[in-house]
């Protein structure tokens, strides 16, 4: 017999996860302990000009296991790339995934693993719970302080041709293990440094105000959105200071773990088109609609931003919530300007003539399905207006 509100059920899934400096050089050991004959190492050119695979690959000789690298992705990774990675899996006989990157590495990885077990196109997969059989083992080792890919389970795929992103949910691309090591974010650049940091703020609010939110995944959005906001800019000022790192990298992984669980909104359902269409990072494309997601969002439940100005440490000295959005929106405005993020709708070349497009895809995002209101298409319309 069924529970009588099977809505009310929450659950939470999460990766073993190994934190703290150097846990990139146990990837040699996992890959063994998930019976390797041959690792896929899959990663970006920007991350092999950081040194971080060959320190990587490294540990993977320390114990004899044989690997390839594949390097052809692209910041928003596109289907193309995921179905050649998976021909390389396939062809040389390949058993265990590792991704060593940001989100686009990890994701492309996850593609590559749905192929490799369940065969067809990338494309197919688009939606909840579409992936029937079990991904080959994916070891993660990122090397950004935002994604959060390397604990979830989703995966984003770039659908070039069609100018849109597809969002990918299951259960099966949570990786087996996720090598969370703050000493790969200091080859970061300070523009990826602050939109990463932005996504997990959005990862943060977004899982925080989620209809499929639960006192569990509110632990983690609010201690992630905590550390960014108090982290971010002292980071920013000393950027190889491994130690303000290690509390970027932690809010990231508590913002994964929060959004895998509790799923996103608005935000990232309106944030996806742009990325697609302006083929721009994915933390900058949140970094654009931030603030008109909130202030939708306020009107369906207000409270919950009293909790989210507490962490961000505003002192409100209020119950008032509507002076909590208010403060709100001017810390996140301070925090992204004094990050160097000042560029809008406009001087990102979108112009009005695209927001019925934009909107089409927003409305189809998955994300938007736990979001605490339901917009049409004319506030969707509106809200990308109010952008510009
Ligand atoms: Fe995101």
């Amino acid at each position: 017999m069924l529970p009588e509100h099977p809505e009310e059920l929450r659950k939470f899934v999460a990766p073993e996860f190994l934190f703290g400096n150097q846990a990139r050089r146990l990837a040699g050991r996992y890959a063994n302990n998930y019976g390797a004959v041959r690792v896929l190492l899959v990663t970006d050119p920007g991350v092999v000009a950081a040194g971080w695979p060959e320190d990587v690959s490294r540990s993977l000789e320390d114990v004899g296991v044989p690997f390839t690298i594949y390097q052809n992705v692209l910041p928003n990774p596109r289907a193309e790339q995921v179905m050649e990675g998976a021909r390389v899996f396939h062809d040389l006989k390949c058993n265990v995934l590792l991704a060593v990157g940001g989100g686009s590495p990890i994701d492309c990885a996850k593609g590559i693993g749905i192929i490799a077990s369940n065969g067809g196109n990338i494309l197919d997969y688009e939606g909840v719970d579409q992936v029937r059989l079990p991904c080959p083992p994916l070891i993660c080792v990122p090397t950004t302080g935002g994604t959060g890919a390397d604990v979830s389970q989703f995966c984003i795929i770039a659908d070039k041709p069609n100018r849109r992103k597809l969002a990918i949910l299951s259960k099966t691309l949570v990786p087996d293990v996720s090598l969370v090591d703050p000493e790969t974010l200091v080859t970061m650049p300070p523009d990826l440094t602050a939109h990463t940091a932005f996504d997990a703020l959005t990862h943060g609010i977004e899982a925080y105000v989620s209809n499929a939110s639960s006192p569990v995944t509110d632990l983690f959005a609010l201690e992630a959105i905590r550390l960014i906001t108090t982290y971010l800019l002292p980071s920013m000022a000393d950027p190889s200071n491994v130690g303000l790192r290690k509390h970027l990298m932690l809010a990231s992984l508590n913002a994964g773990l929060a959004f895998s669980n509790a799923s996103l909104g608005i935000v990232h359902a309106m944030a996806h088109p742009l990325d697609a269409v302006l083929d721009q990072s994915h933390g900058l494309s949140n970094s654009m609609v931030l603030e008109v997601g909130i202030t939708y969002n306020f009107e369906a439940v207000p409270d919950r931003f009293l909790a989210i100005a507490d962490a961000m440490r505003i002192p409100t000295r209020t119950t008032d919530a509507r002076y909590a959005l208010a403060a709100i929106l001017g810390e996140i405005e301070r925090l992204r300007f004094a990050a160097g993020i000042k560029k809008n709708l406009t001087q990102a070349g979108i112009k009005a003539q695209d927001i019925p497009y934009l909107a089409d895809h927003a409305l189809k995002d998955p994300c938007l399905a736990t979001n605490p209101r339901w917009p049409k298409r004319q506030e969707i319309e509106a809200l990308y207006a109010q952008c510009f």
